[in-house]
């Protein structure tokens, strides 16, 4: 079996546009332009990248963007009075604080920071709960992007085998909870876990997200199986060129697509599927604020 590819460039693009729809009517029929805050401290090579994509995409599908840029040596009191001016902001309806922040800085003081009516990464431990029980309210971005790819695939989830790899409070934990919620039967597997290649082996769906390159091999997918490799590794690629490097994900991706049914490539498979996810909860998160 060769694996379909899982467009996840394409599918995101479909969901913006559909997201620049919800943007135009919350505008005509409310008078509200959702408004997304991204605040990034400090100069991250591959954090600065992210938030700009962050900022074009927002303005894009007919947001208001609202960029803070602040230096390295930015105080945690300074931080958390943005925070603050940003959570009494009527125009601003998302506040995304990007990480890793300077080891100065606490993560988890800032995130219980903001308000979570406003947090679009559904970081707060308001927000982790709500989706815990199911209540109203954004969905982590990366765990969400991966149940609309799975959902788009196989239609219902209902019964299937599903096993994570990695149980990172971004991905792994809030992924579990999606696919509890889509009656799958999950397991939560990680770095500790006794004879990892065996528990893959029974899954339906295998969601990849534990940061080690290629680290699941293609023997170990089930024929049939769909694959969501969340991962996004910059390893050494001599072939191109001394010093060059490519992408790879946490799948052995040649050998899986051997005998996956689906498959989503690194790049342009999970990652694409984020940012849109993150303008899709700043549209939730709007809305809930103006009623
Ligand atoms: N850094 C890497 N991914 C993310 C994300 O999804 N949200 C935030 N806030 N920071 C990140």
């Amino acid at each position: 079996m060769t694996a379909k590819i899982i467009d996840g460039k394409r599918f995101a693009e479909d969901l913006r546009r559909r997201i620049g729809g919800h943007v135009a009517r919350l505008k005509a029929e409310h008078g509200v332009t959702p408004g997304l805050a991204v605040v990034i401290v400090g100069e991250d090579p591959a954090s600065q990248v992210y938030v700009a994509s962050k900022a074009k995409q927002t303005a894009e599908v007919g947001m208001n963007s609202y960029k803070h840029e602040l230096p390295e040596d930015t105080s945690e009191a300074a931080l958390l009075a943005l925070v603050e001016q940003l959570n009494a902001d009527p125009a601003v309806h998302g506040i995304l604080v990007q990480l890793p922040l300077p080891d100065h800085i606490d993560p988890n003081k800032v995130i219980e920071a903001i308000d979570p009516a406003k947090d679009v990464d559904c970081f707060t431990p308001a927000n982790v709960g709500k989706v815990q029980i199911g209540l109203p309210g954004p969905v982590s971005c990366t765990p969400l992007g991966c149940l609309m790819l799975l959902r788009d695939e196989l239609g219902s989830l209902e019964g299937k085998n599903a096993v994570i790899v990695g149980r990172s409070n971004l991905v792994g934990k809030p992924m579990m909870q999606l696919l509890l919620r889509d009656n799958c039967t999950v397991t939560v597997a990680h770095s500790r876990t006794r004879d990892l290649a065996e528990v893959v082996r029974r899954a339906d769906i295998v969601v990849a997200a534990v940061g080690r390159p290629q680290m699941i091999k293609g023997d170990w997918i089930k024929p049939g199986a769909v694959v969501i490799d969340v991962g996004i590794n910059r390893v050494p690629a001599p072939e191109k060129g001394e010093g060059k490097t490519r992408l790879v994900g946490d799948v052995d991706y040649a050998g899986a697509a051997e005998v996956a049914a689906a498959i989503t490539p690194v790049p342009g498979g999970v990652g694409p599927m984020t940012i849109a996810c993150l303008l899709a909860n700043t549209i939730t998160t709007a809305s809930l604020i103006n009623g």
